[in-house]
């Protein structure tokens, strides 16, 4: 069985007790967000009231999800925690290592031969610790999550970003880096600083063109990517019972994109249709009976101001659709305004590709009304003037699309179905049309379009919509077609307007599937033997990292000063470094080489203090870790957004970076940097960033006394020997402390099981 209703049943039997507790202590009506977030402490029943975007919490989560690109690193940690089995439910999703090129069947069948070694590492690793693995072609892990593990009122972890998704059927699903995962693997006590809350109240309901991807578009642009760090957003509303269960997943799946913890919707009517339809009445029956546990009080509702942070109101029924991009997910611009911004911006107008699927929009209802457009291209005799793409998000999804029809059309139209996997979304796309330095523009229904994110191309620029509306503009080829307004001339010289698309929310024949993919783990895993080949490029047992010694934060170097953005793609690049996510010392080639250094604005091009000769950020860095010498990476404001790679943290450590000190950070690489025993720090003073030097050296004076609530004191010594003192802020708590201490987090967890 792939759910587990006797877990399910237990966190049901505990929740009304607690909420009730927690209720009472917090002295006001609570939300849903809170609700989950005091029904899932570590110690069991609420006994205090948290101060949000201050406390520091321990949870005790109900499920683990990982990917294969992340499950690599997690597992390989999680095998040095010295566990015979996982602690909680866990699964592991083999979806990011499948590049898309001629189609499902020979891009599976290659996959499985270039990444076999990855996969039968994963699936012994699973075998052996009692882990359900789906198998590779299975789907995208959090599509399968919602079809299959998502409950409402449920907490989950998951090694991915986007694990976020899982809020769509109510839970509290929150995006990892694999450490913490792994602690939790290991029975330990998952935290997080307990979030804010923004809550997002809709009305009216979505018409025509408008679909829910629109509604997180739309909020992406209010919020910015920055805006909901530190926050969960909670909808509600009646525009909110108006959505699917799969659209809210959509809205909430975008939720990683403007920073938020997660996102979440109270249980409804149209997430009982989603439990029954995916074989879960029994999921179904149990959380109608404690309904009013599942969603946020009445009164929190009515008076929305008085108990969230933020309040935003949107009415879907005045909605329009909207494309956003380039390079951005949050520069939101609605359907018939762009052709003017593109022409301001010079970013081209023809379109070359339109790409629908990944974990935001695979799922049956997205599928419908993409086709139900793209059929009309047929009828109306349109023949479409860019390449089309599809990756269903689930076998079930793909076997049920299949037997209805609706991947017909798409065929019809000359689509490539690619696997169900992710592809183009993380960069696995080998693009017949390379583009090269010629500027270029495609449209999907992804959730992240950062510069190179699709197919490793600076020049392309990717949008951002809903699959329908991708439909449409792929089918007109540009970028400022406007379906609701404008026509399009046909192979016969007639002039013809495109129909609003029309949906179908769940199959009427329902769900159907011949083979899931998935592989339940043995009873009794003690006899599996995990086998990494000493010689192999892609996995590597690894070597607990030694604790940073004070002696050497003095005396350190910079390696680079980070210009602008910089995500943990520019740290650790996806794309083909995914063939080393197992491998610590070859990823680490990629370390910060997107990373624009802010002296020459180049990338990969940093200055050897010890030669003044310029050379790439790992060889550099490498460098100075022969010689002993521990280095600090400067960075701006939200440093380490977009993926949840504990890479990022762990490719700078494992080369001898010993601290990060930047203008703000993205939550979890913040925790990953502390997770790694490694200093994650922010400037006191912001303008101190531009006093930072490319040939400075770094002393910590008072590193000794590192304590919570205590800034630390860096003296920076400039060439000419003037020095400046600045302050370094930082969030470690007490237990964060001796992660560093320890030299990891993992060093800890071992030490207390030994
Ligand atoms: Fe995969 Fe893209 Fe989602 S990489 S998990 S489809 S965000």
């Amino acid at each position: 069985m792939a759910f587990d209703i006797d877990m399910i049943k237990k966190v049901y039997s505990q929740m009304a007790e607690r909420v009730d507790k927690a209720r009472e202590i917090v002295g006001k009506p609570l939300t849903l967000s809170e609700k989950i977030l005091y029904s899932h402490l570590w110690d069991g029943k609420p006994s205090e009231a948290f101060e949000r975007g201050k406390d520091y919490v321990e949870f005790s989560p109900d499920r683990i999800a990982c990917q294969d690109a992340t499950a690599q690193m997690a597992l390989l940690q999680f095998m040095q925690a010295g566990k015979d089995k996982v602690a909680v439910p866990t699964t592991v999703h083999c979806d990011h290592l499948i590049q898309a090129k001629q189609g499902a069947a020979k891009d599976l069948q290659s996959a499985n031969q270039t990444s076999h070694e990855v996969f039968d590492f994963l699936e012994s690793v699973s075998n052996k610790y009692g882990i359900g693995f789906w198998k590779p072609g299975a789907g995208i892990i959090h599509q399968v999550v919602l079809e299959n593990y998502a409950f409402p009122g449920g907490m989950m972890i998951g090694t991915d970003s986007h694990t976020v998704n899982a809020g769509g059927l109510g839970m509290v699903a929150i995006g990892v880096g694999g450490a913490d995962a792994v602690d939790v693997m290991a029975g330990m006590p998952w935290e997080l600083k307990f979030p804010k809350l923004i809550g997002v109240k809709l009305t009216g309901e979505l018409n025509g063109w408008t679909a829910s991807k629109d509604v997180i578009l739309k909020v992406a642009g209010i919020l910015t990517v920055k805006g909901g760090t530190g926050a969960i957003v909670e909808y509600f509303g009646p525009g909110a019972k108006n959505l699917s269960c799969t659209g809210k997943g959509t809205i909430c799946n975008m939720g990683a994109e403007i920073g938020a913890t997660t996102s979440t919707f109270g249980y409804d009517d149209s997430m009982e249709r989603f439990l029954r339809a995916t074989d879960r009445e029994e999921i179904a029956d149990e959380a109608n009976k404690i309904r009013e546990y599942l969603t946020g009080d009445d009164e929190v509702y009515a008076n929305p101001e008085q108990y969230f942070d933020e309040v935003i109101e949107i009415n879907l029924s005045e909605l329009r659709p909207h494309l956003n991009g380039p390079f951005t997910p949050d520069l939101a611009t609605p359907v018939g305004q762009l052709g003017e911004k593109a022409q301001k911006n010079d970013w081209p107008i023809k379109v070359d590709w339109g790409l629908i699927g990944s974990c935001t929009n695979s799922s049956y209802e997205d599928l419908t009304r993409a086709a139900s457009i793209a059929q009309q291209a047929i009828d109306k005799k349109l023949k479409p003037k860019s390449d089309f793409g599809i990756n269903p998000g689930s076998e079930q999804i793909r076997f049920t699309a299949e037997r209805d029809g609706l991947l017909n059309v798409f065929e019809d139209l000359g689509a490539t179905i690619f696997t169900n996997a992710c592809g183009p979304c993380i960069g696995q796309w080998d693009r017949s049309d390379r583009k090269g330095e010629e500027k270029n523009t495609i449209v999907h229904s992804f959730n992240r379009n950062f510069s190179k994110r699709a197919d490793g191309n600076p020049n392309t620029h990717a949008f951002v919509g809903s699959p329908e509306m991708v439909a449409a503009i792929a089918i007109s080829g540009r970028l400022d077609f406007d379906p609701m307004n404008d026509t399009l001339v046909n192979e016969e010289g007639q002039e013809v307007k495109l129909d609003e698309p029309r949906g179908i929310e769940l199959p009427p024949e329902g769900f159907e599937v011949e083979e899931n993919g998935y592989v339940e783990p043995m009873k009794d895993g003690s006899g599996v033997e995990v086998k990494v080949a000493k010689d192999s490029e892609r996995l590597q047992l690894l070597t607990p990292f030694e604790p940073i010694k004070d002696s050497e934060m003095q005396g350190m170097k910079l390696l680079i000063k980070a210009y602008g953005k910089c995500t943990t793609d520019h740290i650790s690049m996806a794309g083909p470094w995914l063939r080393y996510r197992g491998h610590l010392d070859n990823i680490s080639n990629n370390c910060l080489i997107g990373a624009v250094n802010a002296y020459n604005k180049k990338t990969n091009f940093v200055k050897n203090q010890l030669d003044g000769e310029y050379g790439g950020v790992p060889d550099v860095q490498r460098e100075y870790k022969a010689n002993g010498i521990k280095t600090i990476v400067v960075g701006d404001h939200n440093y380490g957004e977009g993926s949840s790679r504990e890479h990022a943290a762990m490719e700078p450590r494992h080369l001898g970076v010993a601290a990060v000190l930047v203008k703000s950070f993205a939550r979890i690489h913040e925790t990953n940097l502390k997770k790694q025993g490694m200093l994650g720090l922010t400037f006191a003073n912001e303008a101190d960033y531009d006093l930072i030097q490319e040939d400075d050296t770094f002393n910590f004076v008072d590193i000794a006394d590192f304590a919570t609530n205590k800034p630390l004191t860096i003296e920076v010594v400039h060439k000419d020997g003037s020095k400046d003192t600045i302050k370094a802020n930082h969030t470690y708590n007490d237990a964060q402390i001796r992660w560093y201490r320890e030299g990891s987090a993992l060093n800890l967890i071992k030490k207390q099981n030994a």
